[in-house]
């Protein structure tokens, strides 16, 4: 099964061909972070009308690149929510309209669990059950997984997501947007031990996350320093990665110890942090399984893998065009064998 995979949930348009038994053929994103730079946030009508500018001349480049047509495609799938309005429809409406062109049928992919099942893409056998650690801009998730659409939620951020807070604390440190990246290079510089930020909610049991209290301890850090230097900067940066990190692993470490499971598979933005993956390959008495950089952030791949798996389940979009900006994964139903379903 040769499935088209299309990305538009926020400012990047991903596209990727996966095939059943061959794997990715090819991927392409594009990326609007030049566009939103400059107003320090992504600004949703921009985001829906570059969409529309790149949809299709990406779909042909994934589909000359792998050396098919779009006659040689058997399913569409697309990010069905959550996500921005505007920006989920331009996807939505092209990969059903084309699917319905071409008389093949089409699935409405959730983003979050997308990112769940990317770090799988490569893996012949995925390791159910496993629990998952969900980590991007707008989530920070902890979730059992016993197959495709059997998730059951263990903990998750009562405010800020990890990926907010990392954006939040490298705006509050001017180092530009987005700010997890810039913020993680910056503390590569950092000076180990000249600041310590606290790690919420650790000293009580549970498996939720807190990033507020964390952002305004930075904050109080910037205003204490300034005027800041660059080494005040990076300082400050590292300090915050390793109190973000180090919350992640002591949670990570109850949830494989309360699901009495030995295997964390972790996904979504910041999932890139190479700190975050260090640590858990180091200090987790489990085995860490995440994607490749590239596909840990948003990406048309993991969206035509996850819409392939639910594809061979079935699944099938009816003929509107339908999308959710909010979209609890909880209420994703179950579909076919995981395990069956992923292998090749
Ligand atoms: O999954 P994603 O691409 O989009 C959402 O679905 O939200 O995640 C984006 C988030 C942003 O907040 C970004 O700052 C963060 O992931 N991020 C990182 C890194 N790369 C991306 N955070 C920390 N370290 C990174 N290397
Ligand atoms: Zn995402």
């Amino acid at each position: 099964m040769l499935v088209l995979g299309i990305e538009t949930s926020c400012d990047e348009t991903g596209l990727a061909l996966y095939e059943h038994g061959s794997g990715l053929l090819a991927d392409a994103l594009y990326s609007q972070v030049e566009l939103h730079a400059r107003f320090g946030g992504v600004v949703p009508e921009l985001a829906s009308r570059d969409h529309v500018r790149k949809i299709v001349p990406l779909t042909r480049e994934v589909l000359a690149r792998a050396g098919r047509t779009q006659d040689d495609l058997d399913g569409i799938a697309y990010t069905a929510g959550p996500g921005l309005m505007g920006a989920l429809l331009v996807g939505a409406a092209f990969g059903r309209t084309l699917a319905w062109s071409l008389g093949i049928p089409a699935v409405g992919v959730h983003h979050m669990e997308a990112h769940l099942l990317a770090p799988l893409l490569a893996e012949r056998e995925p390791p159910l059950p496993f629990v998952a650690l969900l980590v991007s801009g707008g989530h920070t998730q902890l979730v059992r997984v016993d197959g495709l659409g059997r998730y059951e939620l263990m903990g998750e951020s009562l405010d800020d997501a990890a990926g907010e807070a990392f954006d939040k604390a490298a705006k509050m440190l001017d180092l530009g947007f987005p700010g997890g990246p810039a913020l993680a290079l910056a503390a590569e510089r950092g000076t180990p031990g000249r600041f310590r930020f606290p790690r919420p909610m650790t000293d009580r049991p549970g498996l939720d996350f807190s990033f507020s209290g964390l952002k305004t301890h930075t904050l109080t850090t910037v205003k204490a320093c300034a005027p800041l230097s660059d080494q005040d900067r990076a300082d400050i940066s590292l300090a915050f990665e390793e109190a973000v990190v180090e919350t992640i692993l002591i949670k990570c470490r109850r949830a494989i110890a309360a699901a009495g499971i030995g295997h964390l598979v972790i996904a979504g933005g910041v999932s890139a942090n190479r700190r975050l993956r260090d640590r858990l390959d180091r200090d987790l008495d489990a085995h860490v399984h995440y994607a490749p950089p590239r596909l840990c952030t948003d990406n048309g791949a993991m969206i035509a893998y996850a819409g392939c798996l639910r594809l061979m389940a079935g699944e099938r979009a009816p003929l509107e065009v339908a999308i959710r900006a909010r979209w609890p994964m909880t209420e994703l139903r179950p579909a076919g064998l995981a395990a069956d379903a992923a292998r090749g």
